[in-house]
């Protein structure tokens, strides 16, 4: 078997790519940010320390006196504190003060050293080297001329240091939350999911449990899809009891049936045999009994094979263009004899040609068990009236009689198999009660339908109605 998606395990993959995304998303930005800013915040630092010092060198006169010890001091303080190496350079472009003390005494020339003379402050940032480097100019006392520049190159890998250390807590904190993450979405998953499974275990118990005893109701409300799911379980599991009673009792009825001729086969058989001598007639009488027993085992049979066989075949008819009106007529035409033998007067009034598309055999079947019924349920004299007209959508078939009519209880289960309203009359006019529930059948399977108008003791009358183009 190909192997499923499991839904917990796509929502299990949802909620941890959900809870990765952001972090993702906002991983590389914040490391970036959080440098730059640590860096432009160093810078500004630095800028005004430099320019605290470069006014006070100007305010100190710095340059007009020879190295002032106090103002040297500071200068170190500061090289010390930004971790930096701090010039003073003089208007003859020699280097007063080195806080490194490497290049006192010499000339020191760049483009940023011009450009401070020229009145500009600069801070160019190395970030490959990891330092920046400010200029600032050193008034005279006052503050006319340039007479000297301040030069500071202050080292910001620390920055670079910090930032990775905050990185690594960073990453610490993101491992730790996807754990987390992992732990959650597997138990949310498995959550949502819990419904389904109970839902399952349920229908999977119910299964294994006998449908045609106990009802099944499944009842998992915890979603309004399992409540669905539910709902339609319960359903199918009611119809299919229903299904499977009727099966029962149909079997039930089968057999009995079938048992009630060969049962009174056996008494007669019996009774010959025990009798001894027993005159030709009494022999006669007895073998005829048995012969007609036979024929009523044959009759149930056959009837039953029939109703089987519409049954299992309904659905694929053998349809054809018929002409209804000879239809009916040929099926009156065969049961003359019967209604003749028991003086039964059969009329047919056709008020309109009527071609439709329907099973030839099956429907002259139908008709042919309606205008049986009408004749063998009849008194004496009495009369069947069978009537075809149609509209443009149907053709409509009354079977009426006069004769004994339904009682009102028996009428919804005279279309029952095996069902027969005065069960020893029947069996005189030799009814097995499948008649009506094959003939239903038919009409079912052509998409029609069959009514039934009856009073005890006044008559019946059956309507069908079928549809004048077979629907597929
Ligand atoms: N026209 C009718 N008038 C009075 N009762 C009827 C009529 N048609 C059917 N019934 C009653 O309905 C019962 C069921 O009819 P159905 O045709 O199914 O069985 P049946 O006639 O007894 O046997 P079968 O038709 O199988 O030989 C009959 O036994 C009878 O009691
Ligand atoms: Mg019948």
């Amino acid at each position: 078997m190909k192997k499923k998606l499991s839904l917990q395990a796509c929502l299990f993959a949802l909620f941890v790519l959900i809870g990765l995304i952001p972090m993702l998303v906002t991983n590389g930005v914040t490391e970036r940010t959080s440098y730059q800013t640590l860096l432009n915040e160093h810078i500004a630092e630095v800028q005004s320390q430099c320019v605290m010092m470069a006014n006070q060198l100007t305010k100190d006169n710095y340059l007009g006196k020879a190295g002032d010890p106090a103002a040297e001091a500071e200068l170190e303080m500061l090289a010390g504190v930004y971790d930096a190496r701090i010039l003073v350079i003089n208007s003859n472009y020699v280097v007063v003060k080195d806080t490194f003390s490497l290049a006192e005494g010499r000339t020191s020339i760049s483009d940023a050293v011009f450009s401070c003379f020229a009145g500009n402050s600069n801070i160019e940032t190395d970030e490959e080297n990891d330092y920046i480097v400010f200029t600032r100019p050193i008034y005279n006392v006052d503050g006319t001329v340039i007479n000297g520049v301040l030069l500071m190159s202050a080292s910001i890998a620390q920055i670079g240091t910090t930032v990775d250390s905050l990185a690594w807590k960073t990453q610490l904190l993101e491992l730790m939350w996807v754990i987390v993450l992992v732990i959650l979405s597997a138990v949310l998953a498995r959550v949502l999911v819990i419904p389904l499974y109970k839902l399952a275990v349920t229908i999977n118990h119910m299964a294994i449990g006998d449908v045609a005893v106990d009802t099944p109701i499944v009842s998992v409300d915890d979603y309004r899809e399992t409540e669905l799911i539910s709902d339609a379980y319960n359903k199918t599991a009611n119809r299919l009891r229903i299904l499977d009673e009727s099966r029962q009792e149909f079997v039930s009825n089968v057999s009995h049936e079938l048992k009630t001729p060969l049962a009174s086969i056996r008494v007669l058989a019996d009774s010959l045999l025990s009798a001894g001598e027993v005159p030709v007639e009494l022999y006669r009488e007895f073998m005829e009994d048995i012969s007609a027993s036979v024929d009523r085992e044959q009759q149930i049979i056959d009837d039953l094979l029939t109703l089987v066989k519409i049954d299992r075949t309904s659905g694929d008819l053998n349809v054809t263009q018929e002409n209804i009106n000879d239809l009916i007529e040929n099926t009156m035409k065969e049961l003359l004899p019967i209604a003749e033998k028991k003086d039964v007067e059969l009329v047919l009034e056709s008020f309109r040609p009527v071609v439709a598309e329907v099973d030839r055999l099956k429907l002259s079947l139908a008709v042919s068990n309606l205008i049986e019924n009408a004749i063998k349920y009849n008194n004496e004299g009495g009369w069947v009236r069978v009537s075809l007209n149609a509209d443009h959508k149907y053709f409509f078939i009354k079977v009426a009689d006069n004769g004994i009519g339904i009682p009102e209880e028996a009428q919804e289960h005279v279309f029952s198999r095996f069902y027969r309203v005065d069960k020893a009359r029947s069996r005189e006019t030799g009814g097995t009660g499948l008649g009506l529930a094959i003939t239903q059948s038919i009409i079912l399977s052509h998409h029609g339908a069959i009514r039934l108008h009856s009073k005890e003791n006044v008559g019946s009358t059956f309507t069908v109605r079928i549809p004048l183009m077979y629907i597929q």
